[in-house]
């Protein structure tokens, strides 16, 4: 078999349209603009060009962008002076502090100092418990872009065994939540999981989600699954270039599965896109109005 190739990057330019449009109808019918507000610390050249793309695609579809950029020494009583602001200003709706946060600041703390209800990353504990229970929540969006994603590829995905290789709070735990809540039947598998391939070899769904660059082999995919990228790895070519690759080995997976996320180009874009879709969420719930259809979990 050779797998479908599941395009991301068209498909969030279709999810970024529809947040567009709706953000569109929030001016014209209620005089709304969504904004989010993204916070810095420091000068991390990734987290400076995740900024800026986030900055640049939430003006595209017409939300207002604020980008506060803090000094690498920022005490933590000033950012979460800053925080406490952005949760009281009415005309933010979404507020995202971009991690790794310098060693100083407590990571944890910093987070659960914004208010849930703008919490557009989802990392906030309640969000985490609401989701948890399978309440009404912000979800975090890497999980939430391979849910739609995988729920466009196949409508229903209940009943399906789902593999999810990594357990962080970030990817791996929401993605296996969403996917039981969707009625998969979940395994989340880690460095300690004994014979990782075996257990892969069970999957419908495989989601890898772990950091180490082309680990999943093509023997270890059940014939005809769907398989889900989320890494992004830079490593050196022969050629002493370097290149994007995933958590996948694309060639051989690609050989086996039924549909397959490329990197670049799969995950990646859904993540901003579905950052833009929790910021509409979130203003359409603050002024109590219908929630956007297919943009949330
Ligand atoms: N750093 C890397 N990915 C993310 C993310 O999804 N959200 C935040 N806040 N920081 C990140």
């Amino acid at each position: 078999m050779t797998a479908q190739v599941i395009d991301g990057k068209a498909f969030a330019a279709e999810v970024r349209g529809k947040v567009a449009e709706h953000v569109a109808r929030l001016k014209d019918e209620h005089d709304l603009v969504p904004g989010l507000a993204v916070v810095l610390v420091g000068e991390d050249p990734a987290s400076q060009v995740y900024v800026r793309s986030k900055g640049k695609m939430t003006t595209e579809v017409g939300m207002k962008s604020v980008e506060h950029k803090l000094d690498v020494n920022t005490s933590e009583k000033d950012l979460l002076a800053l925080i406490d602001q952005l949760n009281n200003d009415d005309s933010i709706n979404g507020i995202l502090v971009q991690l790794p946060l310098p060693k100083h600041l407590d990571e944890d703390l910093v987070i659960n100092s914004i208010d849930p209800a703008k919490d557009v990353d989802g990392f906030h504990i309640s969000n985490v418990g609401l989701l948890g229970t399978g309440q009404k929540s912000m979800v975090p969006c890497t999980p939430l872009g391979c849910l739609m994603m995988l729920r466009h590829h196949h409508g229903s995905l209940s009943g399906m065994n789902a593999v999810v290789i990594g357990r962080s709070n970030i990817v791996g735990k929401p993605m296996a939540q969403l996917l039981l809540n969707d009625s998969c039947t979940v395994t989340i598998a880690h460095s300690r999981t004994k014979d990782l391939p075996d257990v892969v070899r069970r999957a419908d769904i495989v989601v890898a989600a772990v950091g180490r660059p082309e680990m999943v082999s093509g023997d270890w995919i059940k014939e005809g699954a769907t398989v889900i990228d989320v890494g992004i790895n830079r490593i050196e070519t022969d050629e002493g270039k370097t290149k994007l690759v995933g958590d996948v080995d694309y060639a051989s997976c690609a050989e086996r599965a039924g549909a397959i996320t490329p990197v670049p180009g799969g995950v990646g874009p859904m993540t901003i896109a579905c950052l833009l879709a929790n910021t509409l969420t979130s203003t359409c719930r603050a002024h109590g109005l219908e929630e956007p259809e297919g943009l949330t979990a």
